[in-house]
């Protein structure tokens, strides 16, 4: 259950199970240091700085009552933003009832940031991924026996309705978050590409979206032979892409949006195969799928006025006697040939065909989000996400939005002098270029083949989908990264007339 918003009491605050929280700018902190109200001695040595622009002092004497003091610089990037609070308030393991809210002193940008930040991590820290035997035994009596959610009392110049509106929001995306984590962090024998399709259609029946589902049949048809490859491995025909469509029921914006996901339930490389450490986590190769199908989730729930179409390329990378080898060359659906060159590519292939299908309605925006390339993580560590675009406009308004909410993302170029690595003898082009470098930059090369060029394309390389220790409003690995991203690109792109 989502956690309640009140306004502060006129009169005494709840006396118990209360943790109340002031946010103050860098400016009042020598006003704080005479105040008689809190132990000085707490905040004597207290100096922000451009490496800590955030710090907070929790009074920890207090029983069942605490009281957390929150500083920061003006200006501050909403990533630290989001750091300070996370860090300065343990949300996964507080059982405070009340928490007091005091941004009375701010700004209402400000206010808003950090009213968002609370209603997201209040949601955050309900997650725990799902568990199986004993352990999911107790899980279940542990969510029966669930304490009530956390009442937030807001003191700020927002008004009412306007928090309401922030913090539901708020709500929602750690919610969608939460639906990320949860689909990402399932045992491959849990979700396979059968069983997510499952969990999609009862997904998609509660949105009130439209589900097709391309499976293999389908996707001969149209001649998908780079998904096709990838899945050629296996005689059960589970493999396809998932379609979801969804119209707003009042007024449309006009604007029609594609999301597509990589939704690989298990890499095992394949003939190239992987091995132990690099193979070990691979059943989150189906993360850039989660991230497109909550995201949807989310803009739904709010009130979103565009039209969206949804594609989930649902597979598993394995090995059997009719497994794709290097060095095959395949035909995808828009006609463009593949020379394949490394079994363990699979992403970049079951993305061609589902790009092209997903251009094909000439949508105003195709966004694809995938868990693509080691090589992004290390150029960005797992601390950002990589984007790519065949505008560069859009690539600039993606890290610009991923700033804004905290979500960040880092632009590589592609195209150009790029394509000389992916020539190809054989067919139009290489599935990888034979050397390892900047393989992120390669594959999002590729993959503008199966672009229409006159639709605004952006590529999401989320490989780094989990850090450890968390990140951001994430206090744990697994982060649901890509939702808040998501909303704020959509909110800040212009449709061309
Ligand atoms: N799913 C992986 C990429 C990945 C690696 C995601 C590590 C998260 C963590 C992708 O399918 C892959 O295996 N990519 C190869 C490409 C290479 C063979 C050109 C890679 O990055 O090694
Ligand atoms: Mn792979
Ligand atoms: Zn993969």
């Amino acid at each position: 259950m989502n956690p309640s918003l009140k306004p502060f009491p006129k009169g005494p605050l709840p006396s118990e199970s209360i943790h109340i929280v002031r946010f103050s700018l860098e400016k009042d902190l020598a006003k704080w240091k005479q105040s008689k109200d809190y132990p000085r001695k707490l905040l004597e040595a207290f100096t922000l700085s451009d490496r800590e622009p955030v710090k907070s002092a929790t009074n920890p004497t207090a029983y069942d009552r605490l009281e957390t003091l929150f500083f920061y610089k003006p200006g501050v990037k909403t990533f630290a933003l989001h750091e300070g609070i996370r860090k300065g308030i343990d949300f996964d393991r507080t059982k405070t009832r009340h928490l007091a809210l005091d941004l009375s002193s701010l700004k209402s940008d400000d206010a808003e940031k950090i009213l968002n930040a609370f209603g997201n991590l209040l949601v955050l820290g309900t997650y725990e991924a799902t568990r199986f035997g004993k352990k999911g035994v107790e899980q279940v009596k542990k969510e029966k026996t669930k304490s009530e959610p956390t009442e937030v009392l807001l003191k700020s110049s927002l008004s009412p309705a306007r928090a309401k509106e922030v913090f539901e929001n708020a709500n929602s995306q750690a919610t969608a978050a939460n639906l990320v984590r949860t689909l990402s962090e399932l045992p491959p024998n849990e979700l396979t590409p059968e069983k997510y399709l499952e969990r999609i259609k009862v997904i998609a029946r509660e949105w009130g979206a439209k589900l097709e589902f391309f499976n293999q049949k389908a996707l001969e048809k149209i001649g998908a032979n780079g998904f096709l490859a990838v899945v050629r491995s296996n005689p059960a025909d589970t493999y396809g892409i998932a379609k979801l469509s969804w119209k707003p029921k009042g007024k449309s914006s006009g604007r029609k949006i594609a999301l597509v996901g990589k939704g690989l339930c298990f890499d095992t490389g394949g003939y190239n195969i992987k091995t132990g450490a690099y193979m070990y986590e691979m059943h989150r190769d189906m993360t850039g799928s989660a991230v497109a199908l909550a995201s949807l989730g989310h803009l739904i729930r709010t009130g979103a006025k565009d039209e969206f179409d949804v594609y989930l390329a649902l597979a598993e990378n394995l090995i059997s006697a009719s497994a794709y080898k290097p060095n095959e060359v395949v035909v995808a659906s828009n006609g463009v040939s593949i020379e394949v060159v490394d079994t363990d590519a699979e992403g970049r292939m079951v993305l061609s065909d589902t790009l092209v299908m997903a251009c094909e309605n000439n949508p105003d925006l195709v966004i694809d989000y995938a868990t693509l390339t080691g090589a992004v993580i290390r150029s960005l560590d797992t601390r950002r996400a990589g984007v790519f675009s065949n505008r560069d406009s859009l690539r600039e308004l993606a890290v610009e939005s991923g700033d804004e909410v905290g979500e960040r993302v880092w632009g590589f170029p592609i195209g150009d002098d790029y394509w000389d690595e992916i020539q190809s003898e054989v067919a139009d082009v290489r599935q990888c270029a034979t050397t390892n470098n900047c393989d992120h930059i390669y594959a999002a090369t590729f993959l503008s083949s199966f672009v229409k060029p006159e639709i605004p394309w952006l590529h999401v390389d989320l490989a780094p989908e989990s850090h450890k220790g968390g990140l951001g409003l994430s206090a744990k690995d697994v982060t649901g990264f890509g939702v808040r991203l998501t909303e704020e690109i959509l909110g800040r792109f212009k449709k061309k007339k």
